[in-house]
Order: C-alpha cells, then structure tokens, then sequence
C-alpha cells in the first residue's frame, strides 16, 4: 500500500486525477470503477480540465459506477447517474454506451443487480477503482456487517451515512434508506485501487482502516489486503497515518 499525503484538498484531487490519467495513457480503452460524493468531485474537475487541455482521450474508456440509491431515478438531482453526468461525463469525451451506472429503480432489482456484474466481467474487469470512505468505514455503500459482501448488494444505510448525506437534501427524511453497491469482494478484484480523503474528520476512520484490524465491521480494512492500493490524503485526514 503506497500512502500519499498531500497539502490539501486540491493537491489531493489532482494527484488522483493524475492516476487516472496515466491509467487512460496507458490503456486507452481502461476500465473505471468510479465513485461519487464531496471527495471525488475535486478530481473529476481536474480530469475535465486535462480533457479540455486535449492532454486526455476517453472515447474508449468504459466506466462502472460503484453505488446508487436505492429508488431514485437517473434523473434525480441527488442520484449518483445525475452526479456523473453532472460532474464528469457532459463535459468529456466518453462514449456514452461505455458509460455503465446502477439503477436506482428498476422492475427487477435482483436481475438489474445480477446484469450489472455480468457486464464488469464481460469487460474484462476494473482496471482502477476510486474509492472515498465513510465515517463509518464503508467503501461504496457496504456499511459495517458481519461479513465482507459479495457480488453486488442492497445495503440499509447507516444512520451515520443518513446524516453524513442529508447536506445534499432539502430535508434529511428524503435520504433513501437503502442503496445498491458493488461488494467487498468485487471492489478487491479491482486491478489498482484509489482511496481518497479529506478533512479533519475522516482522520480516525482512515487509521483504523488502513492500521487496524482487518474486519467486516470497519468494511474498507479489507483493502489493508490488496496487492495494489494506493492512498491519496490531505494533511487533515491523514494526520494519524
Ligand atoms: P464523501 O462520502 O466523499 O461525500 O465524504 C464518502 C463516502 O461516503 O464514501
């Protein structure tokens, strides 16, 4: 595990955005696992700008987001789909049938759920996988449980993570309590891993992630066992590193 720590939050989402970038360099048609939330919006802007400086070609990348409310459509305004697009995908050069997000409603859950796993395999898996992580120790959505999950999951939201996400909605009754995310086990089957924090309060779980006990109750400890990790913190969350 490489452990970057960096100035601040800027320093940090360039650095991530930079790992991306070599990525792309290197295999253009790479497959990215991707994230959502307030750590990594700062890199998808740097990679927006990298894209505009002509320095970046994502017309043959292909992406896997990692979460998704559950019951919200693509088209809501906190849906993870309405982030990327947001954030990312309306401003680059993806071709947009790369682009693979979860739905947040579907007829059928479990087949939507089983469909989108089949699709990672069919690309021949994720090549790098942005993580950000909770208060709690989740990595996607994959709350602290008795077990690490497997293949792709409907978890019930912490209330940790309920009041962590309620700043993004008018009222914090409007949070779904259930997300989708891909498991423990498919995120560790990533080839590279990126885990990215930021902020004074993250600095205690990022500890007892990296240097505490590997267990299912603090869920992003499983990446203490992946051969390719590699972390990118600012000076407040990496404090106790
Ligand atoms: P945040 O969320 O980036 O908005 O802090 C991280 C997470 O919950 O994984």
């Amino acid at each position: 595990m490489k452990i970057i720590v960096t100035k601040n939050y800027e320093m940090m989402s360039k650095e991530a955005a930079k790992l991306i970038a070599a990525q792309v360099i290197r295999k253009p048609d790479a497959v990215l696992g991707l994230a959502t939330g307030s750590t990594p919006m700062g890199m998808y802007k740097e990679l927006v700008h990298l894209y505009d400086e002509e320095f970046l070609d994502f017309s043959k990348v292909k992406t896997f987001n990692l979460d998704e409310y559950a019951g919200l459509s693509g088209d809501h305004q906190q849906s993870f789909c309405f982030f990327m697009h947001r954030y990312f995908f309306d401003h680059i050069n993806i071709d947009r049938q790369n682009i693979h997000l979860i739905p947040g409603v579907s007829e059928d859950p479990e087949k939507a759920k089983k469909n989108y796993l089949e699709q990672i395999e069919a690309s021949g898996g994720i090549d790098m996988q942005i993580l950000g992580i909770g208060l709690d120790g989740h990595i996607g959505f994959n709350e602290p449980a008795c077990e690490f999950s497997k293949g792709m999951v409907t978890t019930d939201l912490d209330e940790s993570t309920i009041n962590a996400n309620a700043r993004f909605f008018s009222l914090k009754e409007e949070v779904p309590g259930q997300a989708y995310t891909l498991g423990i086990q498919t995120i560790m089957m990533a080839e590279q891993i990126v885990l990215m924090a930021s902020g004074r309060a993250k600095a205690e779980i990022m500890k007892e992630a990296l240097f505490g006990p590997i267990r299912p109750q603090i869920p992003a400890s499983a990446l203490q066992l992946h051969k390719h990790v590699t972390v990118i913190v600012d000076e407040d969350a990496g404090k106790l590193l």
